[in-house]
């Protein structure tokens, strides 16, 4: 089928490589040139595990900033553009609203045409934006009996991005028209029956379940969204609050969340306590979905209260660094790990920078290394009070304290002996559980994790 993904950011880009490699014929279009023509040159303007490879070598992948001369060649036309956080919490739809607004310009069906929304938008919005479609196509004399829409909502997370897509748990398709229900079936059936050949960059996961396929109204599809990335940030939290009675009490918060995962009914997924969760996509839709309810006169008191916890959960690693080093004026603490989350270079909202700044705020030197996020993190946070190190060793050096900020396996298998060695006081705290607290304590350092 012929597709058009509108925005080619983390889930357009991920979305229009993984179909293009099951067979379909896929153009990506962005209103930013200079990543058009980075993609051209065949550069991904993003870290994505196996996204380089594959892009080499999709033949069927095409990018543009003009959407007109091929609208109408289209089977299919994706919105996927972001939709970021207002000041007051609602999602930010101006991106949506101007891609439904260069289709609409645009657009004049000679044979049926499914536009999906697979951007996170507040519900009622894949309703709005087609009334919106088809009455600017009606006024331009377009045949709209030819257009179909559908709401399908991404479940990709960063970092194994095109393991979600190549691999989905489920397919939501969110309409109550049969022809774009149809049409997006076939599109995704490789996905579905997993009949495609499996790309080398990106392998399937060992036991992976079949891919579910879930047709609902768009209104449910929209809300699927919210109260999946809810549910998860949730369950984060949940353990992250647990975790703070453990330490009071003694319990090992890894093993009760083993001992919980084991349960079928709670499984072991985001039950890893730690900094607490960061990332473009659970603050924002926690606070899109408050105000939703909001907007109904609706109170969320649980959803309110994951918010907290998560904001908390910082102040909480504070007090136990200031516990062990007392004075925190004046002393170094190396961060291992910047980005909000390991494998991927997005340092957006990352718990670890507002640890950081918490620990800033209290008169400490922060010294950050990460294996891939320092590029960003200085260009991102040029303005803040960071210093940046490019080894693990030379940020430990002279440091008070270690915190472990994000989940990097590279930082399992480093010399601690040697880093010992060019510490300060040798104090690590392991936020995201990624070392052998006994083997750390048995080289002489304090270790403490949360
Ligand atoms: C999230 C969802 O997991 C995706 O399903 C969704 O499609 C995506 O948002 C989106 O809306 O686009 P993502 O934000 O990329 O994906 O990353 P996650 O793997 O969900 O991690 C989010 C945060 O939770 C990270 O800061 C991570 O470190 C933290 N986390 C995760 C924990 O603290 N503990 C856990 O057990 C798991």
């Amino acid at each position: 089928m012929k597709v058009i993904n509108l925005g080619i950011g983390y889930v357009g880009l991920n979305t229009a490589a993984a179909l293009a490699w099951i067979g379909h014929d896929v153009c990506g279009v962005d209103i930013d040139p200079a990543k058009i023509e980075m993609l051209k040159s065949g550069k991904a303007p993003i870290r994505e595990d196996g996204l380089d490879d594959l892009l080499k070598q999709a033949t069927h992948l095409k990018y543009t900033t003009d959407i007109s001369n091929i609208i109408n060649e289209a089977d299919v036309v994706f919105i996927a553009v972001g939709t970021p956080s207002l000041p007051n919490g609602h999602a930010n739809l101006e991106y949506v609203n101007a891609a439904a607004k260069t289709i609409a310009t645009t657009i004049m069906p000679t044979h049926d045409v499914t536009i999906v929304i697979k951007s996170t938008v507040p519900l009622g919005i894949n309703a709005a934006i087609e009334r919106r479609i088809r009455a600017f196509v009606a006024q331009r004399g377009g045949d709209v009996s030819k257009l179909h829409f559908a709401s399908n909502p991404e479940f990709l997370r960063e970092g194994c991005a095109l393991s979600d897509t190549f691999y989905p748990d489920r397919i939501v398709i969110g309409t109550d028209d049969d022809v774009a229900f149809k049409m997006l079936s076939t599109l995704y059936a490789p996905l579905l029956d997993q009949s495609f050949a499996i790309p080398p960059s990106v392998p399937a996961p060992a036991n992976r379940p079949k891919t579910q396929l879930l047709r609902t109204n768009q209104t449910s599809a929209e809300m699927i969204k919210y109260a999946s990335n809810v549910f998860l940030a949730l369950k984060i939290s949940y353990i992250n609050e647990i975790s703070g009675l453990c330490e009071k009490l003694g319990a090992n918060i890894t093993d009760v969340a083993t001992g919980m995962g084991m349960d079928k009914r709670i499984a072991p997924y985001f039950l890893k306590s730690g900094l607490g969760w960061g990332g473009s996509c659970f603050p924002k839709d926690i606070k899109a979905l408050l105000q939703i309810g909001g907007d109904y006169g609706y109170d969320m008191p649980i959803i309110k209260a994951a918010w907290d916890v998560n904001e908390n959960q910082k102040d909480r690693v504070v007090r136990q660094i200031q516990d062990e080093l007392k004075i925190v004026c004046g002393k170094k603490i190396a961060f291992f790990g910047l980005t909000f989350k390991p494998n991927t270079d997005d340092v957006r909202n990352s718990p670890a920078v507002d640890l950081a700044n918490k620990l800033i705020a209290l008169g400490a030197d922060v010294v950050f290394h990460d294996p891939v996020g320092l590029t960003n993190a200085k260009k991102v946070y040029a303005d803040d009070a960071f210093s940046f190190a490019d080894t693990p060793i030379a940020a430990a050096t002279g440091a008070d304290a270690i915190v472990i900020a994000t989940e990097w396996k590279d930082y399992a298998t480093l010399d601690y002996a040697e880093i010992k060695r060019v510490m300060n006081t040798p104090f690590l705290f392991d936020t995201r559980h990624v070392l052998n607290a006994a083997a750390l304590r048995n080289i002489g350092f304090t270790y403490r994790d949360c």
